[in-house]
């Protein structure tokens, strides 16, 4: 082919013309799981798919399973059925792609809280610069520049909990799994990190999944409340009892109207009874 000055070649377009369908944030796939040496699964069959930057609250009675999705989310455990997906890609083994954060806060208490939270990035081998410059970024944006060189035992329980966070976060996870984390704090301090939490996640837009015993705070804090039943306890499997949509908007009032209607729905969701007959229901 020859060409002139008059007829320049068409460039390749480098970004396709038609955007491909959003992949979903999370998959989850007819997950199950049966703990060897247990005679019924723990888990039975929970699906369900998670847009990119949704919040999904899980809740349910102690023993239904609700920590055993989360760890096979996070790759602690292997599923007995089924997968889980992260972007496309099975979940095999833990990665810095799901951060993790439990109730008890599990910061190394012979590091600062600087260290802590440059603790993730180091491992992924960043060059020294962008540690320095993540790990002051992610304390300014939950609040704990002025605590960076104290050791964890020498902050309250909800400070120690923004470490953990902002440990999670320097790792830019896509997604963030959270199991009853502020379930050890007092009230005043609960909600302010139920805010706080909000504020992170829409800035840094990441997929959270959020165990929590608390319904309020599940309504408080989900576009969509998870309600699991069942367990062994109960000679049943725990599975996905009903997925609720949390349409109040990004703005909610615990005391209107509508957020007391979707308290109440779920209270009666996750309370109505356990026997095997319910699961035709
Ligand atoms: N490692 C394990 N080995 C055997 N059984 C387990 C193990 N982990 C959890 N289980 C059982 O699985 C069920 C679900 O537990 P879990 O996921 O912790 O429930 P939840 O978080 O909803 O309270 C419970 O009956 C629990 O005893
Ligand atoms: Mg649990």
């Amino acid at each position: 082919m020859t060409t002139d000055a008059t007829t320049p070649p068409t460039p390749t377009p480098l970004t396709p013309t038609v955007p491909a369908r959003a992949t979903p944030a999370v998959v989850l796939n007819g997950l199950g799981k049966q703990f060897p040496g247990t005679s019924i699964p723990a888990v039975e069959d929970v699906s369900l798919v998670i847009a990119p930057g949704e919040t999904i609250c899980i809740v349910g009675a102690s023993g239904c399973g609700k920590s055993t999705v989360l760890r096979m989310l996070a790759g602690f455990e292997q599923p007995s059925w089924g997968h889980a997906r992260v972007a496309g890609v099975d979940v095999r083994r833990p990665g810095p792609d799901r951060g993790v954060v439990f109730q008890d806060y599990g910061l190394f208490p012979w590091l600062s809280v600087a260290e802590n939270v440059a603790y993730g990035p180091r491992q992924a081998r960043l060059p020294r610069a962008e540690v320095r410059e993540r790990t002051a970024r992610v304390l300014a944006s939950v609040g704990l520049e002025r605590v960076s060189d104290s050791f964890p035992h020498q902050l309250s329980g909800g400070m120690q909990q923004r470490v953990a966070i902002a440990r999670v976060l320097a790792n830019e996870p896509a997604v963030m799994l959270m199991d009853e984390p502020f379930g050890a704090l007092d009230a005043l301090t609960r909600t302010e990190m139920q805010h706080e939490l909000q504020r992170i996640q829409r800035e840094a837009g990441i997929t959270v999944l959020f165990v929590t015993h608390s319904i309020e705070e599940a309504v408080y804090l989900g576009d969509r409340v998870l309600v699991m039943a069942g367990g062994t306890a109960h000679g049943t499997p725990g599975h996905v009892r009903e997925v609720v949509d949390i349409d109040l908007g990004p703005v909610r009032d615990t005391s209107s109207a509508a957020f007391n209607a979707l308290e109440r729905r779920i209270d009666a969701l996750v309370h109505r009874g356990n026997a095997r007959e319910d699961r035709a229901a």
